[in-house]
């Protein structure tokens, strides 16, 4: 089955072809950030216009990079929301517009689902079931994940999303929009213990996560320290700032592991692209026998793939239980 998947919930138009069989076959993506930047966040009125401008140019794209033509297509897959009301708009219009006209079926994905199923775009991929952490810039949630469409919410933050968090502690060093890449590189050149900073509920019995408290001692920090700030003290914050974070996703995550007694775990959402959280996840993992399966790097953040291959695994599901009705064998209900 040959998928077109449609993502333009926020910030970002991304679509892609994805064939069930072969895997994702081309992509095309355009993010607004520069656009936004300007702004301080993003406009919603722009978004949505953008979002015009760009969906039909990429659809175009995608389609001549996999040499393939509209008849080729098998179904529509589109993000139906969380997001922007105008934004989200556009790529259902244009996914409807292309079912009926085709006349084949459109599939709407929830948005999150998408990013918990972005790992099956990667060469290694998890089988069901696991433990999904999904950190993003609006979510930090973490859920045991029993089959496709069998969600269970763990544990979520009380306030900020992770990316939330990175995003206002690379503005308070001076870094726009997105802040998790810069505040990633600095951290790196930071020393580790040079700076504290504390870690949230790290110790509550449950698997909920606060951030804001976090955000606050940041700001705090910057706030006490002279200005100009020093190439070293960003390097230093920024280092205690990921250590914190990292340090907090990763007890939860092994929480969860034990109480679920999953073997699996998947990291996705923007801030899975972030190399500190996943050094540290792979190395608690390999310790406690637990296999854990990110996103390729490049489509951890909002994109048209994962939202094809949500949508493909679902169409997998229907078609694999037709078949076996087909064959005669009866489908529990
Ligand atoms: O999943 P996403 O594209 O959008 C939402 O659905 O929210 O995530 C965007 C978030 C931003 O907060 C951004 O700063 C963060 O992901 N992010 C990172 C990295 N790359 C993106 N955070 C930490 N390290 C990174 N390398
Ligand atoms: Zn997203």
């Amino acid at each position: 089955m040959l998928i077109l998947g449609i993502e333009s919930s926020c910030d970002e138009t991304g679509v892609a072809l994805y064939d069930t069989d072969k895997g994702l076959i081309a992509d095309a993506l355009h993010t607004q950030i520069e656009m936004h930047r300007l702004y301080g966040g993003v406009v919603p009125e722009l978004a949505s216009r953008d979002h015009i401008r760009r969906i039909i140019p990429l659809l175009n794209e995608v389609m001549k990079k996999a040499g393939k033509t509209p008849q080729d297509l098998d179904a529509v897959a589109v993000t139906e929301g969380p997001g922007l009301a105008g934004a989200l708009l556009v790529g259902n219009s244009v996914a409807y517009g292309i079912g009926l006209a085709l006349n084949i079926s459109v599939v709407g994905i929830h948005h999150l689902e998408g990013h918990l199923l972005s790992s099956l775009l990667a060469e290694d991929k998890p089988s069901f079931p696991f433990v999904a952490l999904l950190v993003s810039g609006g979510h930090t949630q973490i859920m045991e994940v029993r089959a496709l469409g069998d969600y269970e919410l763990l544990g979520e933050t009380l306030d900020d999303a992770a990316g939330e968090a990175f995003d206002k502690t690379a503005q308070a060093l001076g870094y726009s929009y997105p802040g998790g890449p810069a505040v990633s590189a600095l951290a790196e050149k930071g020393t580790p213990g040079a700076i504290e900073l504390p870690r949230p509920l790290i110790h509550a019995p449950n698997l909920d996560f606060s951030f804001s408290g976090l955000k606050t001692a940041v700001m705090n920090t910057v706030r006490k320290e002279p200005k100009p700030l020093s190439q070293e003290f960003k390097n230093n914050l920024a280092r205690a700032f990921v250590d914190s974070v990292t340090d907090v996703l990763v007890t939860k995550c092994l929480k969860a592991l034990k109480k679920t007694g999953n073997k699996s775990l998947v990291a996705a959402g923007g801030v899975s692209a972030n190399k500190q959280l996943r050094a540290r996840l792979t190395e608690a993992c390999r310790r406690r026998g637990v296999k854990v399966f990110f996103p390729p790097q490049n489509l951890c953040t909002d994109n048209g793939a994962m939202i094809a291959a949500a949508a493909g695994a679902h169409l997998a599901e229907i078609k694999d239980l037709r078949n076996k009705k087909q064959g005669g064998f009866s489908i529990k209900p």
